[in-house]
């Protein structure tokens, strides 16, 4: 698979074609972006680590079940992925208070929440991502109510195996968004990536509410220390995935 046509790029992956139209080459960036790309830096390695968890998180949910766009990793920050068609919405599970929930709710940081809470957003960087209601998301046909029941379903299943394997990773799982695309047989794949991006990561051996993020949140609140909380997650990663 050598042709390549760059077909889309983001805030933090390209996407190119490749010769097989099945079959879709994402090139992970050091780039790094928040609150909706006002501002912008950059993680040394940050495209090899989120590849490589991303990658291992994927094959890991193929095991459990969850089908993914993922196919294989060629280089330290490439993925080959299965050409399909996002739905523009991001789904957002949460286990632990933090972020947005705590700001337009009220609720503490940290608090534990009695089951998961799954939400969806609409993916537009125009409209700066909004939170949608369910009659919202209907109302723009962004789904239909079948596809957002299984969207549900597949967001509470990824919950379940990540937490269980980041718990092992001596981590937290406290939330993370999803993305979704459709193949050709309008079949759901989960896409996009799962990383330190994605994800916020507590561990689990520092109850210091700075110390214990390993993930893009250092960034977003200038904790410092980024990579190498990155570089700590991709090693937790990998140790436990050798383990089992
Ligand atoms: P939030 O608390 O800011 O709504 O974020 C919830 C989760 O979604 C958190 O794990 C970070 C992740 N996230 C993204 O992956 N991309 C985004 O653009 C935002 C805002 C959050």
């Amino acid at each position: 698979m050598t042709a390549r046509h760059k077909l889309y790029e983001g805030k933090a992956k390209i996407l190119y074609t490749t010769d097989d139209p099945e079959i879709l080459l994402t090139y992970f960036k050091d780039d790094a972006t928040a609150f909706n790309a006002q501002k912008r830096g950059s993680i040394a390695g940050k495209g090899e680590i989120n590849c490589a968890i991303s990658s291992h998180l994927f094959q890991l949910l193929e095991a459990h079940h969850v089908s993914t766009h993922f196919v294989d990793r060629p280089t330290a920050n490439e993925m080959h992925v299965r050409a399909v068609t996002i739905l523009p919405l991001e789904v957002v599970v949460r286990n632990i208070a933090a972020g947005s929930l705590c700001q337009q709710t009220g609720l503490e940081l940290g608090t534990v929440l009695e089951q998961p809470l799954v939400e969806f957003y609409y993916k537009n960087d125009a409209l700066g991502d909004p939170l949608l209601t369910l009659d919202r998301l209907f109302l723009l046909d962004l789904a239909t109510a079948a596809q957002v029941d299984q969207l549900r379903a597949k967001a509470l299943q990824v919950n379940r195996v990540l937490s269980e394997f980041f718990q092992k990773c001596g981590i937290t799982l406290v939330d993370f968004k999803l993305e979704f695309g459709l193949d050709r047989e309008q079949q759901i794949l989960l896409a996009d990536e799962i990383s330190p991006d994605t994800c916020r990561l507590w561990d689990q051996a520092d109850p210091d509410p700075n110390r214990r993020v390993m993930d893009k949140d250092r960034f977003r609140r200038d904790l410092g220390d980024v990579e190498s909380a990155y570089q700590q997650v991709l090693q937790r990663v990998l140790a436990q995935t050798a383990q089992s």
